[in-house]
């Protein structure tokens, strides 16, 4: 394992971190960064938790080997059932995501939140905690919604147009209806759809997401993070897929695209 180097690793099971870099880039702007999008095992979110474990490892390890002292793992599902065991393996920092439970119990007003995110997110133990701590005590409502169509969406780059309103309109409409003033976007693919959503769900609900508080986090325990400002994106999917994705979700930021091959 090379640790002689400061680069940051950012994982997630295709192209949603895409969210995650965006808003790191702008907190540090001189990082390397190394981007590992496992396409080739999305979505994350309907496998099991052994699986999705196996598989954080082994793309841990390819950033290890790239040079990441700090790996962001910018996928929920990942999040929830990875991190603390790539913590208990690796002497590195990881930075997980997390559902904005926390953030959506203080500024709710009807006391209703919903939670858009993938079945193993939802399912993980994780997420339940976060409801015991932030909802019941505070007597209030959690809706949750699994949302595999909208990670499908965004792995082809479809952000917007009649596809993307009517899966916006079966996962996140019922949950204004019945009350919710507050959406969580539980997953890092799901902000690219934000805009939609906003359209379907009307101005009067919140949506929030936590990438940007990654990403300041990350900042924070990087304080003086300086490197070649390159960044690099690996798939162990579609390369020209990756290719024709990346300038539809990253418009502003350059880097060198690759494929990657990881076996478990
Ligand atoms: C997925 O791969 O299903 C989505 C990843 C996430 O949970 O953020």
């Amino acid at each position: 394992m090379d640790l002689s180097n400061n680069a940051i690793g950012i994982l997630d099971s295709g192209v949603g971190g895409f969210s995650v870099l965006l808003e790191l880039r702008k907190k540090l702007p001189q990082s390397t960064i190394h981007y590992i999008g496992d396409s080739a095992w999305c979505p994350y979110g309907n496998k099991p938790a052994e699986q999705i474990q196996k598989r954080a490892f082994a793309v841990c390890e390819e950033l290890i080997k790239m040079g990441a002292n700090t790996i962001v793992v910018a996928c929920n599902s990942a999040t929830i059932h990875a991190v603390e065991a790539l913590r208990a393996r690796y002497p590195l920092t990881f930075v997980g995501m997390e559902p904005a439970v926390k953030p959506a119990s203080k500024i709710t007003r009807t006391g209703t939140i919903g939670v858009l995110a993938t079945e193993a997110s939802i399912a993980g133990e994780k997420f339940h905690q976060l409801v015991d701590t932030h909802i019941y005590p505070n007597d209030l409502k959690v809706i949750t919604q699994p949302c595999p169509e909208f990670v499908t969406l965004v792995e082809e780059g479809t952000l917007s147009g009649p596809s993307v309103e009517s899966a916006v309109a079966k996962y996140a409409l019922p949950m204004v209806e019945a009350g919710a003033d507050t959406l969580v976007l539980g997953c890092t693919h799901y902000p690219f759809l934000s805009p939609t959503i906003r359209k379907i769900v009307g101005d009067s609900v919140q949506l929030i997401d936590t990438g940007e508080a990654v990403a300041r986090r990350t900042a924070s325990l990087n304080p003086y993070h300086s490197g070649t400002g390159g960044i690099s994106i690996h798939t162990t999917g579609n390369l020209a897929c990756l290719e024709r994705l990346f300038p539809i979700l990253c418009p502003e930021l350059s880097a060198s695209l690759h494929n990657i091959d990881i076996t478990t």
